[in-house]
């Protein structure tokens, strides 16, 4: 018996929620397959896609670190081979080790006929982005996991919901073929932040939920701005402002960092306008001579 599962890749922080807002894109994402074993252990027997990066120690890998927090939490003793095909970039900010542990946690509760509901996986989730970059935030996790636009609204005790999006709202990303490591863009960021950025910062994730729900464009473009973290941030990315700008100047509403770079994403209003600006963005990365990949999709 075995099961195949898809998760997608994810855009955190969305501007100006930093480690609060996520949301799904239709591809590109991970596929696991699970198969149950006649014995207790987990073992991850194939992975493609990492060009050699990722362990196949099943107790550091993100695919299995929440399967088997999973297991041991709900006193299951069964074991699992797993497959794990990466299809989408490492270390891009696309939520790439998340993918991984939604689908692994995911396909596992499936196989068992799910005893817990999908949102309860999230904690277990959680546990393969702290093995991935030492640092459990939420905001690729539960997005990939609940599909949509995600709001972590509290960490302790763990609260999210989910926010309706335009149905026009479309989002580009671009990534650009270097590496930017999550601890180290996490570690770079200071650990006070003045009142003057905290109260803009609040005014934006206001107006980005409030856009979001009423479908309006303008307001989600003038939220779409980050005091406190894109500044900082910025000189991991090679062009970051020219790219943004030539996002602006084809029509974005807004454009910023994709979760801790190097991937840059852009909203637009319809998915011509969202063609347009991955053109736009693609040129100013290449005029660099930085190769780049660029994706379009609902959000
Ligand atoms: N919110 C996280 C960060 C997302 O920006 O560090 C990274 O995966």
């Amino acid at each position: 018996e075995s099961i195949k599962v898809f998760a997608p890749a994810t855009v955190a922080n969305v501007a100006c929620g930093f480690d609060i807002f996520g949301f799904a894109v239709d591809a590109p994402g991970d596929e696991v397959i699970v198969k149950k074993r006649n014995d207790k252990q987990i073992v991850i027997t194939k992975i493609s896609g990492d060009e050699g990066k990722l362990t196949l120690d099943a107790s550091k890998n993100a695919v299995t670190v929440p399967i088997i927090a999973f297991l041991k939490k709900n006193g299951i003793e069964q074991g699992f081979d797993v497959e794990l095909h990466k299809k989408m970039p490492l270390g891009s900010g696309l939520g790439s080790s998340s993918a991984s542990s939604v689908a692994g946690v995911f396909a596992v509760n499936e196989i068992l006929g799910k005893p817990c509901t999908t949102k309860s996986l999230l904690p277990f989730s959680m546990e393969g982005e702290r093995i991935a970059c030492g640092s459990a935030h939420a905001d690729n996790v539960a997005p990939a996991l609940m599909g949509g636009f995600v709001v972590i609204r509290s960490y302790n005790p763990l609260d999210i919901f989910s926010v309706p999006t335009p149905s026009e709202l479309f989002v580009t990303i671009v990534h650009p073929d270097i590496e930017v490591n999550t601890k180290d863009a996490r570690h770079i960021l200071r650990n006070e932040v003045s009142m003057k950025n905290t109260i803009a910062q609040m005014g934006n994730v206001a107006g980005m939920i409030a856009g979001l729900m009423q479908s309006d464009y303008d307001l989600i473009a003038r939220s779409m701005v980050d005091f406190i973290i894109e500044p900082v941030r910025a000189i991991l990315i090679p062009e970051f402002w020219e790219v943004k700008h030539a996002a602006l100047e084809a029509g974005a509403l807004g454009c910023s960092i994709s979760g801790a770079g190097p991937s840059v994403f852009a909203f637009s209003k319809g998915q011509s306008t969202a063609e347009k600006v991955a053109m736009a963005m693609k040129t100013a990365f290449e005029k660099a001579s930085i190769h780049c990949n660029a994706y379009v999709s609902g959000v």
